[in-house]
């Protein structure tokens, strides 16, 4: 996704890529006329090198993308920007200190449907917002799931930042978690949040690698957003082709949240000076959601304050 994406922008090239798997890297390299690097720091060194995309398992993305703005490069970094909320105070302090972008790759909201949905609320066109909906669900194997481990982590993720950017930061939530499909992973495969913001919305998150909704197939992810004087709603099945060869499955919301974001990091941010519409701030504050989903989640659903540093 990251390298059509990047291929579609005139002002970008693909210049080297470096995945430990050789063979990974070689296909992508050679699909878009790069080169593979042995290592990282072949990477960092080559000056022809202006930004990096960390597309790495999560428990490298810290590691990588400091190393990176060490480098005097700017840094695309994958969701969840990190394990731990705490780790990402070290990206913000990184990417201060080189004086470059770091972009958390939070994608689904580079749609322009959900930046009209931010400009209408904002606008006062849905009157005073009651609500707010996110539904996901995709069905993964367990051997899918396994890369990805429980939905809260890998998933709601994409749920707290679009909250974040939609209507700010929840001052309580509670949360409920289970598994119902999964054998052998202890992990949960689906997720209930439910958050309760200062000025009285309700924000309502689900999540569920668990169950095949064939009235949408593959893939639900349904916005929608609820105001004395008006709604919205927005579907990732606006549009949808034959995609079988993938990874996309056919859904141009999904494949073109990656090209949205790839055009907004080197275009807006990096040649143009702007700040994302997600920040290092914003995935900071969207772990600690997360991480107050899972303690109330494994606290029989009791309701937890989110503690924020911003
Ligand atoms: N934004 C989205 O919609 C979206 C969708 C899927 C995955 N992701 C995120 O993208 C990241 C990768 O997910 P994936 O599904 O492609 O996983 P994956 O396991 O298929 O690919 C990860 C690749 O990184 C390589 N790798 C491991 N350690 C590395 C290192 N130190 N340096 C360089 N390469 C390294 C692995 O060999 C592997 O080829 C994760 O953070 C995931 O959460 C985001």
């Amino acid at each position: 996704m990251h390298g059509r994406a990047v291929a579609a922008n005139p002002n970008v090239k693909l210049i080297a890529v470096f995945d430990p798997k050789a063979a990974r890297a070689k296909a992508l390299a050679r699909k878009y006329g790069a080169r593979v690097s042995c290592n990282m720091q072949e990477v960092l060194d080559d000056p022809r090198v202006d930004a990096v995309h960390v597309l790495t398992p999560p428990d490298h993305h810290i590691k990588t993308a400091v190393a990176s703005l060490k480098a005097g490069k700017h840094v695309l970094v994958e969701k969840p920007v990190a394990w731990r909320a705490n780790d990402i105070k070290r990206l913000q302090s990184a990417a201060e200190k080189a004086n470059r972008v770091c972009m958390p790759a939070h994608n689904y909201i580079y749609n322009p449907s959900l930046q009209r949905a931010k400009r209408l609320i904002s606008e006062g066109k849905l009157g005073r917002v009651a609500s707010l909906w996110v539904l996901y669900n995709i069905f993964h194997p367990e051997r899918v799931a396994a890369i990805y481990g429980g939905v809260l982590r890998a998933v709601c993720v994409h749920h707290a930042y679009s909250l974040l950017y939609l209507l700010g930061r929840p001052s309580r939530l509670t949360a409920t978690a289970s598994k119902v499909h999964y054998r052998e992973l202890t992990c949960e495969d689906q997720a209930m949040i439910v958050c309760q913001m200062p000025n009285g919305v309700i924000a309502n998150l689900w999540c569920s690698f668990a169950a095949k909704d064939l009235t949408s197939d593959p893939w639900t992810v349904v916005y929608k957003v609820l105001g004395t004087e008006g709604g919205l709603s927005y579907s990732w099945n606006e549009a949808q082709y034959e995609d079988d060869r993938g990874p996309g499955w056919g859904l141009p919301c999904y494949v073109e949240s990656f090209r949205n974001e790839v055009d907004y990091f080197i275009n807006r941010c990096v040649l143009g000076g702007e700040p994302p519409l997600s920040t290092l701030a914003d995935a900071l504050d969207s772990l600690r959601i997360i991480e107050a989903a899972e303690r109330a989640s494994s606290n029989k659903a009791q309701v937890e304050t989110i503690q924020y540093d911003t």
